[in-house]
C-alpha cells in the first residue's frame, strides 16, 4: 500500500500534537508525523473498526475519533492507571461513546473479532496478533523491530505477510543554536541536537 500524506493531514496532525504536548504525561505521545500518517490511512482506507495497543494519554485515539472519517468503534488497550485517567479526561463525551477501553492486560482476551486497522504503540504478545486478517492495515509507531518481526512470524503460520514500509519525516538530524545565560549574567552559545524522527511502519496484511 502507498500512503499519500496531504497538507490537510499535516495540519490536522500538527493541531492535535500541539494540543496534546501541553497535557500532563505527554512525554511519550505520538509525533506529529505519525499522526499525519494515521490521518492519511483514515482518509484513504476508511477503516471502520480500529484496535490500538497502548493508547497512553490518548493522542492517536483522539486523532481517530476526531477525524472527518467517522469510524464505527475504537478498541484500545492501556495498562497504566495514570494514562487511563488522562485518556478519559482528554476525550469528549461523543468520543467516549465509540471507545471500548481494555484497562488491564487481563481483559485483553475479551477483545473479539477482526479489525480493519491495528495500531501498535505499546506492549504486545503473540496472542494479540489473532485480530489480524488479510486486508488489515498495521501501523507500528516508532522503530519496534521486535514487534514487526513477531507480527510476521505469527502471520506466516496462516500463510500471510505484512510488508512494512517505513514512513519518516524528511526532517534530518541537526544542531539547533541558541543562547544560554551563565550564573554571572553572561550569555554563552548553546547547541542542542535535534534528532531525526524515527517515523512509523505501515503495511497491509496479504497472502504470502
Ligand atoms: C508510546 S506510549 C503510547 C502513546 C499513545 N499512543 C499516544 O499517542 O498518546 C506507550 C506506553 O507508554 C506508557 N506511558 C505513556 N505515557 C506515560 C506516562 N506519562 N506515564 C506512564 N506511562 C506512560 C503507557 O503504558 C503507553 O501504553
Amino acid at each position: 500500500m502507498q500512503l499519500e500524506i496531504t497538507e490537510q493531514d499535516q495540519s490536522f496532525a500538527e493541531g492535535i500534537y500541539r494540543m496534546f504536548k501541553q497535557k500532563p504525561g505527554s512525554q511519550h505521545i505520538a509525533g506529529s508525523f505519525a499522526i499525519s500518517c494515521l490521518s492519511a490511512i483514515l482518509r484513504q482506507n476508511k477503516p471502520e473498526n480500529i484496535l490500538e495497543f497502548g493508547a497512553g494519554i490518548g493522542t492517536m485515539t483522539y486523532a481517530i475519533l476526531d477525524h472527518e472519517h467517522q469510524v464505527k468503534q475504537v478498541t484500545v488497550t492501556e495498562a497504566n492507571d495514570f494514562c487511563i485517567e488522562q485518556l478519559k479526561k482528554n476525550l469528549t463525551k461523543s468520543h467516549l461513546q465509540k471507545l471500548d477501553l481494555h484497562s488491564d492486560d487481563n481483559s485483553k482476551h475479551l477483545i473479539s473479532g477482526d479489525f480493519d486497522l491495528v495500531i501498535f504503540d505499546g506492549n504486545v504478545e503473540a496472542e494479540d496478533f489473532r485480530h489480524l486478517r488479510e486486508g488489515t492495515v498495521c501501523m507500528v509507531e516508532g522503530f519496534r523491530e521486535k514487534t514487526r518481526n513477531a507480527i510476521n512470524q505469527e502471520l506466516q503460520k496462516s500463510g500471510l505477510i505484512c510488508n512494512f514500509k517505513n514512513y519518516a519525516s524528511d526532517r534530518k538530524q541537526y544542531f539547533a543554536f541558541g543562547w544560554k545565560k551563565t550564573g554571572l549574567g553572561f550569555k554563552r552559545p548553546k547547541f542542542k541536537l535535534v534528532k531525526h524522527d524515527k517515523g512509523c511502519w505501515i503495511g497491509q496484511v496479504e497472502k504470502l
